[in-house]
């Protein structure tokens, strides 16, 4: 029987990750089997349990469970608990590994897929939530030479970096947390981790973030990142969607899976290709 895997969420219906996982096992010869599990908002655990008994070897943690996988992890990685948020888990036996690969992602989509460099760069982060948590850790060991942390509640972006001042010091990153809307200096790459792409509204901070050829990433793909993109081409900056962090966050999940690095470049054309 092919080892299997599955990806825990809710909602679930429209994730990539089982085309994605699908490919890179047809890629590198893995025996396994990926498919999409929905979870009831409040049984994670009865679902994982449940998954396990099935034989589960693993499985990738999707909206709203992030924060609910860190605490059934009996090995959690740095970076993992840094975000305090998992989206990887692997089951060892008796043993529960996590990770969180979110952050890994985003920064070799930007290095690797859209050949931008990090190191000593300047850095916009937009949002201090879940998803702009996952990333700071990663971003920071790019070695960019500051990060700005923006978020409409500015505490929020003062807790967030308090809580990775000891990674941005041995890193020799500068980190800081200014108010949204005072934001006027312009930055090498922006990243757009707030929700506001998903409801529809304006983004929340001035064009003067951007000068030509910035990258400006957003974490979301299709019709959630589109409003960010749009902004960010009527400004001259160079757009980029989350299409390519989700299969880098996959290659990385695979990679803690199987012990081996599928070509991540090539799944994340044919998926671009297959979107249209
Ligand atoms: P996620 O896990 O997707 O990051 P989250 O933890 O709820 O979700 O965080 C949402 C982020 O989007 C936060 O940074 C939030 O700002 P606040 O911390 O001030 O709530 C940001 N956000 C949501 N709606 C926003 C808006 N209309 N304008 C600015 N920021 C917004």
């Amino acid at each position: 029987m092919s080892d299997l895997y599955c990806v825990m969420g809710n909602p679930v219906e429209h994730s990539k990750s089982p085309w994605i996982h699908a490919r890179f096992a047809q890629l590198t010869g893995q025996d396994m089997h990926y498919d999409k599990r929905l979870i009831a908002l409040d049984g994670f655990a009865r679902g994982i349990a449940a998954f396990r008994a099935e034989g589960g070897k693993g499985c990738n943690i999707t909206v709203p469970f992030k924060f609910e996988a860190a605490p059934i992890a009996t090995r959690l990685t740095p970076r993992a608990e840094l975000a305090g948020a998992c989206n990887v888990l692997r089951f060892d036996g008796d043993e529960v590994f996590a990770d969180n690969t979110d952050g890994v992602g985003l920064v070799n989509d930007i290095t690797r897929n859209a050949g931008v460099r990090l190191a000593g760069r300047d850095v916009l982060l937009i949002g201090a939530g879940g998803a702009a948590a996952g990333v700071l850790g990663p971003l920071i060991e790019a070695g960019p030479r500051l990060i700005a942390v923006a978020n409409r509640t500015q505490a929020k972006a003062q807790h967030l970096i308090d809580r990775h001042a000891s990674l941005a010091q041995q890193h020799r990153v500068k980190l800081q947390a200014p108010e949204l809307l005072q934001v006027t200096d312009d930055f090498d790459v922006v990243i757009n981790a707030t929700a506001t792409s998903l409801s529809g509204e304006a983004v929340p901070v001035s064009p003067a973030v951007l000068r030509r050829g910035t990258l400006a990433c957003d974490l979301m793909y299709g019709p959630a990142a589109q409003g960010f993109m749009d902004w960010a081409a009527a400004h001259g900056a160079a757009p980029r969607d989350g299409l390519g962090m989700l299969v880098e966050q996959a290659a990385e999940a695979f990679l803690v899976w199987r012990g081996v690095r599928p070509p991540s470049a090539q799944v994340l054309e044919e998926l671009r290709a297959a979107l249209g």
